[in-house]
């Protein structure tokens, strides 16, 4: 079915949930600096995702937790400077958000009012019910992030599918109907049976946006850096890989240092 796109000038939570109401499906991607951002903007990429995975593809860590705040708001400001229509949505980094309710939103009053984003995401449900509902009566709009959460990579010992059991699965729909009846605009569902994904989406109003979620949720979010082909090593199955960087900027590299050594770089006319 295709879907006539109403055009948005700018995309705010309010856009989102009338997208998922019009049919019309989100298209989020990560981005962590300022040109990327640009391009990711004017391409017309709904949401930009300010995501804690710049521990990994930007600053070589195993795993998201070591990225601290400071960290986040400047990656974040990097990015709100290059925005004209997406909406930008931070992550509140491992260690920001799970002691305490206060902490929790005096972490996102900081991206907020630091970095000019527009919504803060946090992973977790009913766990970390009473920091969501402190940050949302602030008046932060919250997306939330259930299923594979990465920040609890150490609880889960691997990377691999969620919820593909009975009671996980439950717990993943409670805590959905939960992020909804608390006021979230939206939540990410990350590595979860199609099925299930599928069921959550259809039983709330808010949009579901999938990472390895299949396609019956509200949209598709991914890493800039894995969608562009960036690294050879990740290929996990719902990755689809939109261009081949990395042999790219490798035959660039290559050409550069070899002019540069044979002499053809610079050119009579690329001087003064
Ligand atoms: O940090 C991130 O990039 C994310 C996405 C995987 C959804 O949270």
């Amino acid at each position: 079915m295709s879907v006539a796109k109403k055009e948005y000038k700018r995309i705010t939570t309010k856009s989102l949930v009338d997208m998922k109401q019009n049919g019309e499906k989100i298209s989020m991607l990560t981005a962590y600096d300022y040109s990327m951002a640009k391009i990711v903007d004017s391409a017309g990429i709904d949401v930009i995702l300010v995501g804690d995975s710049a521990s990994n593809v930007m600053a070589g860590h195993e795993t998201t937790l070591p990225i601290t705040l400071d960290q986040m708001i400047y990656h974040a400001t990097s990015v709100v400077r290059a925005i004209n229509r997406s909406l930008v949505v931070v992550d509140l980094p491992f260690g920001s958000y799970q002691s305490d309710p206060k902490e929790a939103l005096r972490s996102a009053i900081r991206i907020m009012k630091e970095s000019g984003a527009h919504a803060v995401k946090l992973e977790g449900g009913k766990e970390i019910k009473e920091s969501l509902k402190r940050i949302l009566h602030a008046g932060i709009p919250v997306m939330g992030h259930l299923g594979l959460t990465p920040q609890s990579i150490y609880k889960f010992g691997t990377y691999t599918v969620r919820a593909k059991e009975e009671a996980e699965a439950e717990k993943l729909k409670s805590d959905a109907k939960l992020l909804e009846k608390i006021g979230c605009f939206a939540v990410v569902l990350e590595k979860v049976p199609a099925k299930l994904a599928k069921e959550v989406a259809e039983s709330i109003r808010i949009p579901v946006i999938g990472i390895g979620a299949g396609n019956g949720v509200d949209g598709q979010v991914l890493v800039i850096h894995d969608m562009l082909g960036m690294s050879k090593e990740f290929h996990p199955r719902f990755l689809r890989r939109y261009a081949d960087l990395h042999s790219e900027m490798t035959k660039a590299f290559e050409s550069y240092r070899d002019d540069i050594k044979n002499r053809k770089f610079p050119s009579d006319k690329e001087q003064y």
